[in-house]
């Protein structure tokens, strides 16, 4: 069977290629390598079932032949990217969704969107179930991301009504894990990054505002499980587990100083929190329970682990074993 993974050079993208490539699929990636990296489509360029197309997808899309299955994630989910492009990632979620469902349509090819937690926007209600509508600002820093999700949804919505598109839609809430870009905005590789700087981590309000982070490798057969599922309407992809932001930053603090064989963790710096940053995130995922047979495995601690393991390396520099830090972590407010 051959499936498209749009969005494949990116970090969820190279781990559901990687999953596609070991069940023995022939997997064909669109990337325009805006926020993926090259090393992430090296990393699989001698398979023989992988085939790498770049080209951004808000364009004319490359001849692809027969293809069942269209995974759909390319668009940029880092916050520094909304600040940075956000008529483009406007245009990549409409223009580049509508093209993808063409070509969905063309193919007679089933297509799984990775919406987002942020079709909820800022929650007012907790734990957020599918059924919820949302509260989000159409008219601030993060609704191109937002809306631009929530406009990918109803695409999906009309062309499964007006084309009988099979259409599969996943809500993920946040993930992280190996494979991401150090510097690429988002909080886990932004802390970690710090932490193996030896600068203060930066946590932009309180650090009371909650976050439930998935490991990676969760978030994708979730997706999997999604896709080839008979559910057609949306399913949320997370973990239940909230933590205050603030206690993710610390323990990010301390594993990396026991990996690094540093005697004191690196401090907590809390700055204003930004404009309509959600204050509390957490799924309801009985859903994806009941109708998937999926929940996240991986706990945080152990992820955390991995992942900062992942990024020493990615630098050259060993993992020590992890032993006990000394020094209280001092979070400072400016
Ligand atoms: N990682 C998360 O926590 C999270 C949470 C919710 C939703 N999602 C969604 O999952 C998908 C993947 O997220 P990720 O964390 O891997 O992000 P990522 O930035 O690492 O990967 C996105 C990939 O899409 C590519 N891309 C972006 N715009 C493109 C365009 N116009 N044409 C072609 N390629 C383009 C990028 O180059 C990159 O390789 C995104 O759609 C994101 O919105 C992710």
């Amino acid at each position: 069977m051959a499936v498209l993974v749009t969005g494949g050079a990116g970090f969820l993208g190279h781990h559901l290629v990687k999953l596609l490539l070991d069940e023995g699929k022939e997997v064909i990636v669109f990337d325009n390598l805006w926020t993926g990296s090259a090393k992430n489509v090296r990393y699989f360029e001698k398979h023989p079932s992988f085939t790498f197309k770049h080209c951004d997808i808000r364009e004319r899309l490359p001849d692809v032949g027969h293809i069942e299955q269209i995974y759909h994630l390319a668009c940029p989910a880092s916050p520094d990217r909304f600040e940075e492009s956000p008529v483009e990632i406007l245009e990549t979620c409409f223009q580049g969704t509508k093209n993808i469902f063409d070509l969905g349509v063309k193919r007679g090819a089933r297509v799984l969107i990775a919406s987002t937690s942020e079709t909820y926007g800022d929650p007012l209600t907790s734990p957020q179930s599918e059924q919820y509508r949302g509260n989000v600002n159409c008219f601030g820093p993060r609704s191109c991301y937002d809306e631009g999700k929530r406009i990918a949804e109803s695409l999906a919505y009309a062309y499964h009504h007006k084309h009988g598109l099979q259409v599969r839609i996943a809500r993920i809430f946040n993930a992280y894990g190996p494979q991401m870009q150090l510097h690429d905005g988002r909080a886990v590789p932004n802390f970690i990054a710090s932490a193996m700087e030896g600068q203060s981590i930066v946590v932009y309000g309180d650090g009371n505002a909650t976050r439930c982070f998935q490991y990676a490798s969760d978030c994708v057969e979730g997706l999997h499980r999604l896709m080839n599922s008979d559910h057609d309407s949306p399913v949320n992809i997370g973990s239940d587990v909230e933590m205050p932001i603030g206690l993710i930053a610390d323990m990010v603090a301390r594993v990396v100083a026991e990996k690094m064989g540093q005697a004191n963790c690196v401090d907590v710096t809390f700055l204003p929190q930004r404009e309509d940053d959600p204050t509390q995130r957490q799924p309801d995922i009985g859903l994806a329970k009941r109708v998937l047979g999926w929940a996240p495995k991986v706990e945080l601690e152990e992820g955390l682990d991995r992942t900062v393991d992942w990024f020493l390396a990615e630098k050259g520099m060993a993992s020590g074993s992890r032993r006990a830090v000394g020094g209280a972590i001092t979070p400072v407010r400016l």
